[in-house]
Order: structure tokens, then C-alpha cells, then sequence
């Protein structure tokens, strides 16, 4: 699924995504311009629900919020009756201030600041997953000295490749994320969180990285997983009733990248569990998965319009949008790839060509070889399964304004968030003579 499931064109050609056309959102609200089709964001989350209820009903499916948050998702999210996942204090203040229920939260991160520890426990989080020893010693202070308890789950390092960019891999040896279990690490926190008053550790949670479109890894994952469980419990008597192989399931941004099956991914991962409680002898734990891009990457189309055209003979045809590594930095990050179309038309002969940003980078390239039908000034441009990792990870480089985000469904349009506006940008200035407020 390259495109949210509800594009098509007119007889005119035009492109359009939940019955609105993009070159009239366009009209509307400028470009770039971020579209996402809720028709698609409930089929992936319902593809979830489904499959993890028909393989293994003692489940949950929490969406990873770092993809993309917004209130009006995180609305969807709930009432599909998803979990959340959040992976800061910033993540965990708009999924409250979103009404997200707070039990239904996990709280995520390779270096929660005491504040932010302190704030998902007056927040009421449902779990901490626990990745280093200086969480267990900060938790435990906290928890001492106020009271309470708090649900955990300890982030293992099962030291598995998978194949995916360097920089989306979490689960190799070489990781900032969670704890090895061969050098011993992941043992000696769990012995320190058994001595920590107020610290109920639930089970494990393994991430191997994300964009993975391979199952096996995941088998061997959750095998490792439940090894390691088997050694706690019988060194410390800890039985797991909670595991989480994580999230990362890959989506198509090329036509030529392959289909991940939501279906196969559960199956796998329900069967393993499976025998991995049976080899333990205990009762089955609740699963946890947490999607992200594969939830609501397929359901974001970035529209931009095209500007200057340059032809480099024998070299290459630039043609230059009005977005770029501001709103998308993907590609210059880890050479992420896309394919794109115009929006407005669908007539005449197709041309290779690059489709650089606006911004003062020569990496600032969205697409590197296109093949698109001839852009030419004033034409649009949508790139499909942006609904991911892009708005999450844009910026104001240049001073670029933050795009509007809207949702459409049944031929109805609704903003998510509006455009950036220049006064936004000196929104937390302090200018001469001012007393900052904080
Ligand atoms: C701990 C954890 N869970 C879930 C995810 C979501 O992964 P994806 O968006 O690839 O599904 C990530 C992403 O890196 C992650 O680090």
C-alpha cells in the first residue's frame, strides 16, 4: 500500500485523497501541505486489532506516538481502542492534554530525565519501560520519597541485525537502547529493580530497530526474550506477565518495496510467545506491540508545488518544491527513498528528474531520480507514505513555517493543525529589555 486507500484521480487527473481533491486543499491552505486520510489510519489500526485478537486475544496494540502526534490522532487512536506510547515529557503532556488516558500510556526513552520520571508518575502512566540503571536508581529515589508504585517492563538488548538503515537499528550490540543481555547488564537491573521498593517489574521489552519488513528476527526476538525470563525466574523468582517485541514493521514507500503482512507479523509473534510460555511452564503474558510508521505512514500524502526548474545537461533536471528537509528530513537523514506523482495532472510523457527542497543544503533532496510526468512550474507534487517520521522530525531550518496538516474523510476536510506563521517564529524570543517568563 504506496497510497492511502482512498486515492484516486478524476477524469480530469487531478489526484484526490478521502474524496477532496489535493490541488483544491492546495487552493485552500498553501502548500507544502500534509494530508492524512482517516479511512487509512482506522484500516491500520484495525488491521492491528484484528490480527493480534485473532492470534492471541491476550494482547495489546499500542501506537508508537514518536511517528506522528497530534490531538485529532490521538483521538482516533483511543477510540479504536489502541494504547499509546510516548517517548518524552513533550509526548506525554499533548497525549494528556489530548484526554488520552493516562493508564493506557507507556512511557518510552534511552534517558528519562528525572522531571520527565517524576511527571509520568503524577501523570499515572500505565508502565515505564526501563532502559538503563540510572532510570532504576532515579525511579526508585522518587518513588521513596513520595510513595507509590509503578508498573515496569525492563528493555533488553537481545543484540539482533536486522536489515534496515544503521540508524534505525536499536537491538544490535551496538545500541544506546536498552540493556545487553550477554554482557550481563540486562541481569544485574533486573537483580537492582527487585531490590527497589515501589518498582513492579511486569516483563521484558525487546526493539530491534524499525522499517523492517523481515518476520524471522522478531521469532528470535521474543525466543531470546523468554530465555533471558527463564534465567530471572530462577535466580529471582520474577515471573513475566507482560513482553513487548516492539514495534517497527516496514511500509512501502517504493512500489518495488515489499508488502509487510500485518497478519504474518502477528502470527509469528503470537506462535513464540507461545512456546515460550509453554517451554517456561507459565501462564501466557499479555503481548505488546507498538506500530508506529506502519499505522500512519501510509496514510499521510505531502503535496508541494513546484518552482524553479534547472537543467544540468548530461547531469541531471532539478526541479525545486517549496518544502524539503525542513518538513522531511528522511532523505538526507538515512537516504530514505520515495516515489511521487503530480497532483494535477496526469497527462504527458514521463521524465527522470530530482526533486530537491528549498532549503540550504545540496542533501536537501526529497527524490533523487523521480520519474514523474514533466513537471513544470505551478505544478504539484505528492509524495505518498509521508504520514511517518516526517512532520515528527521537521523543523524551522531557514526559518521555513511548520506545514498545515489536514484529515479528510467522505469528501470532508479537517485541520489538524494550521500553518506556521512568521509571528510563531519569534514566539520564544526574548527581545531586548524583555523578562523571559521562564
Ligand atoms: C521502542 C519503540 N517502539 C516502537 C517504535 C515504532 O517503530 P515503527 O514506527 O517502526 O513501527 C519505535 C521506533 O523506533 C521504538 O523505538
Amino acid at each position: 500500500m504506496l497510497w492511502p486507500v482512498t486515492a484516486e484521480r478524476d477524469d480530469a487527473g487531478r489526484l484526490a485523497v478521502g474524496g477532496v481533491s489535493l490541488p483544491g486543499l492546495a487552493e485552500q491552505f498553501g502548500t507544502p501541505l500534509y494530508v492524512y486520510d482517516e479511512q487509512t489510519i482506522r484500516q491500520q489500526c484495525r488491521a492491528y486489532k484484528s490480527a493480534f485478537d485473532q492470534h492471541y486475544p491476550h494482547s495489546r496494540v499500542v501506537y508508537a506516538g514518536k511517528a506522528f502526534l497530534a490531538p485529532s490522532l490521538i483521538r482516533i487512536i483511543q477510540d479504536e481502542g489502541l494504547s499509546l506510547d510516548v517517548v518524552s515529557a513533550g509526548e506525554l503532556y499533548v497525549a494528556v492534554k489530548s484526554g488520552f488516558p493516562p493508564e493506557r500510556i507507556t512511557f518510552h526513552g534511552n534517558n528519562k530525565s528525572p522531571d520527565e520520571l517524576r511527571m509520568a508518575l503524577e501523570a499515572g502512566v500505565g508502565e515505564i519501560v526501563i532502559d538503563n540503571f540510572y532510570e532504576i536508581e532515579v525511579l526508585g529515589g522518587l518513588l521513596a520519597a513520595h510513595g507509590g508504585r509503578v508498573d515496569a517492563l525492563l528493555r533488553l538488548n537481545p543484540g539482533i541485525d536486522t536489515h534496515t538503515h544503521d540508524y534505525r537499528k536499536t537491538g544490535i550490540v551496538d545500541s544506546k537502547f536498552g540493556l545487553l543481555i550477554e554482557t550481563g547488564d540486562a541481569a544485574k537491573a533486573v537483580e537492582l529493580i527487585s531490590k527497589t521498593e515501589g518498582i513492579q517489574l511486569r516483563g521484558y521489552h525487546i526493539h530491534l530497530g524499525s522499517q523492517i519488513f523481515e518476520i524471522e528476527p522478531y521469532q528470535a526476538a521474543v525466543e531470546s526474550l523468554f530465555e533471558f525470563a527463564t534465567e530471572m525466574r530462577d535466580r529471582f523468582g520474577i515471573v513475566p506477565d507482560q513482553i513487548s517485541p516492539g514495534g517497527g514493521l516496514g511500509i512501502q514507500y517504493e512500489s518495488t518495496d515489499p508488502d509487510a503482512s500485518v497478519e504474518d507479523f502477528a502470527r509469528t509473534v503470537a506462535e513464540a510467545t507461545r512456546a515460550g510460555a509453554e517451554r517456561m511452564g507459565i501462564d501466557l503474558p499479555e503481548l505488546i506491540v507498538e506500530p508506529g510508521r506502519s499505522i500512519i505512514g501510509p496514510a499521510g500524502v505531502a503535496v508541494y508545488r513546484v518552482g524553479s526548474i534547472k537543467d544540468i545537461p548530461g547531469v541531471r533536471r532539478y526541479v525545486c518544491v517549496d518544502g524539503g528537509m525542513a518538513d522531511n528530513i528522511r532523505p538526507p537523514l538515512y537516504d530514505a527513498v520515495y516515489e511521487a506523482a503530480l497532483a494535477n495532472r496526469d497527462d504527458g510523457d514521463e521524465a527522470t528528474v530530482t526533486i530537491a527542497g528549498k532549503y540550504c543544503e545540496s542533501g536537501d533532496v526529497l527524490i533523487r531520480d523521480a520519474r514523474l510526468r514533466s513537471p513544470e512550474s505551478g505544478d504539484l507534487i505528492a509524495i505518498p507514505a509521508s504520514g511517518a517520521y516526517c512532520l515528527a522530525m521537521a523543523s524551522n531550518y531557514n526559518m521555513a513555517l511548520r506545514p498545515a496538516v489536514v484529515m479528510v474523510r467522505d469528501g470532508e476536510t479537517t485541520v489538524m493543525q494550521r500553518r506556521e506563521r512568521f509571528e510563531d517564529l519569534l514566539a520564544r524570543d526574548v527581545m531586548v529589555g524583555q523578562v523571559p517568563s521562564h
